[in-house]
């Protein structure tokens, strides 16, 4: 299967060249140049999977997070942060045995993983991690970059951490806030929001199972129940364009906008214009869009403001598995919406992500409609070997000011059994080529008497360790890759490419002979 594609890939790649193909038949091929042959550019994803240390058994080809017990969080920088486009926050469980090893020391904290170090984790040391459903929410807020960084939301307290700006291992605590008596029965922190410009300084809300809640940040006090919201909230969004916060739950859309004249709270219900309960929300600023997930599919608000001045909201579905009537891009590839999120880079990123219980997958407004969306799923891109993975986190990382507007932002998503780091870099279809080649010339692996055999993993995922065997395939990947072979020479003039295509007819010319059929 995997050499079945590496070589219709270099094939096709050779073939489907339009000079070659449409002006020159084979005898006469030596007449192209190669610096006419055009190339293109195209964003190539790196994919990594990191895995827990339960499921170290998993793959052996998959780095293991050592002592990490379970992650249940994943949080980009403050965009202002200079390490915003390096790695992510993690909030995680680590088990250490003991001296009497009978016993596990279980402890939480909050991490700093960079996406170059293969895996390392730096624990924050003074944040005190208070349970395994705490959320840390990050404000994006220059204003406040001296006051506080960050909100670590847990059950019965908001702690106020203030990070260096350059230096994402150090981060202080710098105040607590404890919930009133009346919140006491709190007992899951679904996620949390920074609102910079309600208010007198801004506002914190906090989705909780108990309902929603709020920090007033001009004078650090809580107000529960905010407009009587007593069920449990599931997710929130903010659009600082049309100064509205959205509130998701089971039954009920929230929507609060504080503009002038189009101050109130209203709400839509649930198996109305949205079908399912809110599990996420996002708003997309580039799109001027909210995105509602749900387990049946995803949900658009779009916002039209009336000559009157008035904000107007006006509903548009796009659908998984059930038809979709009036979709404007098209059906969803994967239902079960987990969470969703989009890149707060500086630097503009009109690309929406969305995780699913299936994986993780990513919608591009401003591409063509085909390349639109982009699917991540299955051990390709996931550490686990079953297609069920629960993304329960997705943190979308700052663009480097520095990055091709064609590449998109690094994602990093938190699953059951491990973390995916999913990275994009600009390459050419020569440098896919190149890397294909030097996967199939390294020894021992494809190369049988000169025919290009099959080699299927002998260990799980692991691309390293392969299996010889006789195979009745040999003698078409042989003549595929030959075709490749000969396209390869007619473009680079290379003399050892023509001497290695020797080879291989050679070899299928043996083939012929022993055979007894010439
Ligand atoms: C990994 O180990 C667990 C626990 O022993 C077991 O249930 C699971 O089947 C193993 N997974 C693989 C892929 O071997
Ligand atoms: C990453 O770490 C794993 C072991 O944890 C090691 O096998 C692998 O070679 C490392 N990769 C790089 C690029 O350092
Ligand atoms: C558990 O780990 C914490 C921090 O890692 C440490 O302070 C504590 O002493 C450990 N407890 C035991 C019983 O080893
Ligand atoms: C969180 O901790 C509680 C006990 O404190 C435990 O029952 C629960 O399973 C844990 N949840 C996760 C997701 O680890
Ligand atoms: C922030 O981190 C940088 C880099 O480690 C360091 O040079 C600087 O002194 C730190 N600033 C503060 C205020 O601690
Ligand atoms: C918390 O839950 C307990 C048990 O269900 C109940 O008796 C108590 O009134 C609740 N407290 C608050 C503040 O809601
Ligand atoms: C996935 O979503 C469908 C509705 O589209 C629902 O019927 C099903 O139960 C969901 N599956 C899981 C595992 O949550
Ligand atoms: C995406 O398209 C919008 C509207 O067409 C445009 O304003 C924005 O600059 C584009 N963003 C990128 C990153 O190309
Ligand atoms: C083989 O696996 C490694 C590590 O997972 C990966 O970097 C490499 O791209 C794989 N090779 C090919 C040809 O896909």
């Amino acid at each position: 299967m995997w050499s079945t594609f590496v070589w219709c890939l270099i094939g096709i790649l050779m073939v489907s060249n339009p000079l070659l193909a449409k002006h020159k038949s084979l005898t006469d091929i030596h007449t192209v140049l190669p610096s006419t042959i055009p190339d293109t550019e195209y964003e190539q994803v790196i994919a990594e999977r990191y895995l827990f240390a339960p499921f170290a058994n998993e793959s052996i080809a998959w780095v293991t997070l050592s002592d990490i017990h379970s992650v249940w969080q994943a949080v980009s920088l403050p965009q202002y942060h200079s390490q915003a486009a390096e790695g992510v926050w993690l909030l995680g469980q680590t088990t250490t045995k003991t001296q009497r090893t009978e016993f596990m020391n279980t402890t939480l904290h909050m991490f700093w993983m960079s996406l170059s170090t293969n895996g390392t984790l730096v624990t924050l040391t003074g944040i005190d991690v208070k349970s395994n459903t705490s959320r840390l929410v990050v404000s994006h807020n220059t204003n406040t970059i001296r006051t506080y960084t960050a909100a670590l939301i847990s059950l019965d307290r908001i702690q106020l951490l203030l990070c260096n700006r350059s230096d994402a291992t150090s981060c202080n605590m710098i105040q607590i806030i404890y919930f009133p008596s009346v919140l006491a029965n709190i007992s899951k922190i679904a996620g949390g929001i920074f609102v910079e410009d309600l208010g007198v300084a801004g506002w914190l809300f906090i989705a909780s199972d108990t309902g929603l809640h709020g920090l007033d940040l001009s004078t650090f006090t809580i107000v529960p129940f905010v407009n009587q919201i007593n069920t449990g909230v599931s997710s929130l969004a903010w659009s600082s364009k049309r100064q509205t916060v959205f509130f998701g739950t089971d039954t009920k859309l929230w929507i609060h906008s504080y503009g002038t004249d189009n101050e109130g709270w209203r709400f839509e219900h649930i198996n109305g214009l949205i079908d399912a309960p809110i599990t996420s929300l996002v708003y997309n600023d580039v799109q001027d869009q909210l995105w509602v997930g749900q387990d049946t599919g995803i949900t658009f608000l779009l916002p039209v403001v009336m000559s009157t001045g008035r904000l107007h909201w006006y509903f548009s579905r796009l659908a998984g598995q059930i038809s979709n009537p009036g979709s404007y891009i098209g059906h969803l590839p994967l239902a079960n919406i987990t969470v969703l999120g989009v890149s707060h880079s500086t630097v503009s990123d009109s690309r929406v992500w969305l995780g699913s219980i299936y994986g993780v997958m990513r919608f591009n407004s401003n591409d063509t409609d085909m390349n639109s969306w982009r699917v991540f799923n299955s051990a390709r891109y996931m550490p686990n070997r079953n297609a069920l993975v629960d993304v329960s986190s997705l943190a979308v990382l700052s663009r480097s000011s520095t990055a091709l507007s064609v590449a998109g932002s690094a994602a990093v998503a938190v699953t059951s059994k491990g973390l995916s780091v999913l990275r994009f870099e600009i390459w050419t279809l020569a440098q896919k080529v190149r890397h294909f080649q030097a996967f199939l010339e390294q020894p021992g692996r494809h190369n049988k008497y000169n025919l290009v055999s099959d080699c299927p993993m002998s260990l799980w995922g692991d691309n390293r360790s392969c299996i010889k065997g006789s195979s009745d395939n040999d003698g078409l990947w042989t003549t595929m890759y030959l075709s490749s072979q000969i396209f390869r020479y007619a473009v680079t003039k290379d003399p050892t490419v023509k001497v290695s295509a020797w080879t291989h007819f050679e070899a299928l010319e043996l083939l012929n002979q022993v055979s007894g059929s010439v």
